[in-house]
């Protein structure tokens, strides 16, 4: 093992840039300014080598809801280490992990989605969900319903099938364009709902996907794919109108309904899962990230009755699968972040400490000239920064303020993530009132920096 002191002998910043092909990432311009090496965990804190403490706002990447340095999770890997490091469940053959968390995942997800499928990451899951809802039409005998219906700004993971039915084109023109998949406008109320109400709006945005069914075809579409909330697009938050015009239009064109919960799920909306805030009934739904906290990859895709009745008694051979599906000690860990998420009731908690975060951003921000919204719902939300907020005009170019805020956040010790110029956070949900506080005074001084920088572009 690494000790510490030798960590800090090893040039490790030089062999990063030699090396290593960060995801997501403009290699040359992270090479032109410089990179942080993080070295511990603690609370809803990160340690960097370079003596820093770091609120993360962002739980990692949405995912650590438990929060760093859990030692139930590291105990629970090693014990299932010693026991079973490793076996499949390909041959026939299963393990008490997996069997324990499928079980549990069946009592705690919405009624009626009763079977797990397991995979490593969401991009795996959304896979996995999307070529179950084809296999399951092409059983039926309806081989020719395989349109996937997406969102613009939708994120669905990295997949090639995953960053097709996400909406972010600049993945798709990186070879991630497939034929079949198509994007409709997403519930974005800020951005476009122009002079409606929030709740005519979210009819509006249902209605578009009426009108994309109506015209491929019912016939010919598979399944819609959407994130409760769109985490990283920009958390959009849908109005209370739409996901149940969504769900009507889904069971009216006979169309699967996939609730893409990788974000949203355990406790992060301020229920269970984001299908519990939102009320939709989904066929598939796409589980990962704070299934585990983050400590080990894992994913699950959860199977409602009529697609699983048709894949068990029909479809013969599902052909897929992963060498870790299932994998053992990624299980057992579950079993414990899920004992903990339940047992510190972190669903509720993050439904109290999200309001108390939201009421103290509104106090210190609602009369900034560049903070146009402030939203969000449980422990998840957003800024928008805009240059005029009266019309809500965006900067133009968009990106850019976001990114010095970004940058400001970290030179103030907090993690926020900049989409576009909306600030979004979703930090642990074990955060305190204190840390609460801390965050909203790092992230005002830094909107406060940032709006230094921009002022002259901001209509105030
Ligand atoms: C809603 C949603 N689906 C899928 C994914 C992909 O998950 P992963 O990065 O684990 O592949 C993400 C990742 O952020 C996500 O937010």
């Amino acid at each position: 093992m690494m000790s510490d002191e030798l960590a800090v002998a090893v040039d490790w910043l030089g062999l990063d840039t030699a090396h290593h092909l960060h995801p997501f990432t403009d290699h040359k311009a992270l090479h032109e300014g410089h990179v942080r090496l993080i070295t511990h965990g603690e609370g809803v804190f990160l340690l960097d080598a370079a003596g820093h403490k770091i609120l993360d706002g962002m739980a990692g990447l949405w995912c650590v809801a438990a929060g760093y340095s859990r030692p139930e999770l590291v105990d629970a890997a090693a014990a299932q280490m010693t026991k079973l490091p490793y076996y499949n469940t390909f041959f026939k053959t299963t393990t008490q992990p997996v069997v324990a968390l499928s079980q549990r995942l069946a009592k705690l997800t919405p009624p009626g989605l009763n079977h797990a499928f397991f995979a490593c990451s969401g991009s795996e899951a959304v896979d996995t969900a999307l070529r179950m809802a084809r296999v399951f039409w092409q059983t039926k005998g309806r081989p020719e319903k395989k349109i996937i219906i997406g969102r613009e700004y939708g994120y669905h993971g990295s997949t090639t099938l995953g960053a097709a039915a996400g909406g972010m084109v600049d993945m798709h023109r990186q070879a991630a364009e497939l034929p079949n998949f198509v994007h409709v406008l997403p519930p974005y109320w800020y951005g476009y709902g122009g002079q409606m109400s929030e709740a005519e709006f979210g009819l509006y945005a249902a209605r578009q996907l009426e009108d994309k069914i109506k015209s491929l075809g019912a016939g010919n579409i598979a399944a819609f794919i959407g994130e409760p909330l769109q985490g990283a697009g920009g958390v959009i938050i849908p109005p209370a109108t739409y996901w149940p015009e969504v769900a009507r239009i889904c069971r009216e064109h006979d169309i699967l309904l996939i609730a893409d919960e990788v974000i949203c799920g355990f406790g992060r909306t301020g229920a269970m899962f984001g299908s519990d805030t939102f009320g939709i009934t989904p066929d598939l739904m796409t589980l990962a990230k704070a299934l585990t906290s983050g400590y080990l990859p894992l994913s699950a895709v959860m199977v409602g009755d009529r697609v699983a009745d048709v894949l068990i008694n029909d479809t013969g051979e599902f052909y897929h699968g992963f060498t870790y599906s299932g994998h053992p000690v990624a299980c057992a860990v579950a079993l414990a972040n899920l004992d903990i998420i339940e047992g510190e009731a972190l669903a509720p908690r993050a439904a109290q400490m999200g309001q108390i975060l939201r009421d103290r951003l509104h106090a210190a921000l609602d009369d900034h000239p560049m903070v146009g919204e402030i939203r969000g719902v449980g422990l998840i939300g957003a800024i928008e920064l805009v240059a005029d907020k009266r019309t809500r005009r965006f900067f133009d170019p968009r990106g850019r303020t976001g990114m010095i805020c970004r940058d400001y956040c970290f030179e103030n010790n907090l993690v926020m993530r900049a989409v576009r110029d909306t600030m979004v956070f979703s930090p642990p949900l074990i955060i305190s009132e204190a840390e609460i506080d801390m965050l909203v005074s790092r992230c005002t001084r830094a909107i406060e920096q940032t709006y230094a920088r921009v002022q002259h572009l901001v209509t105030a």
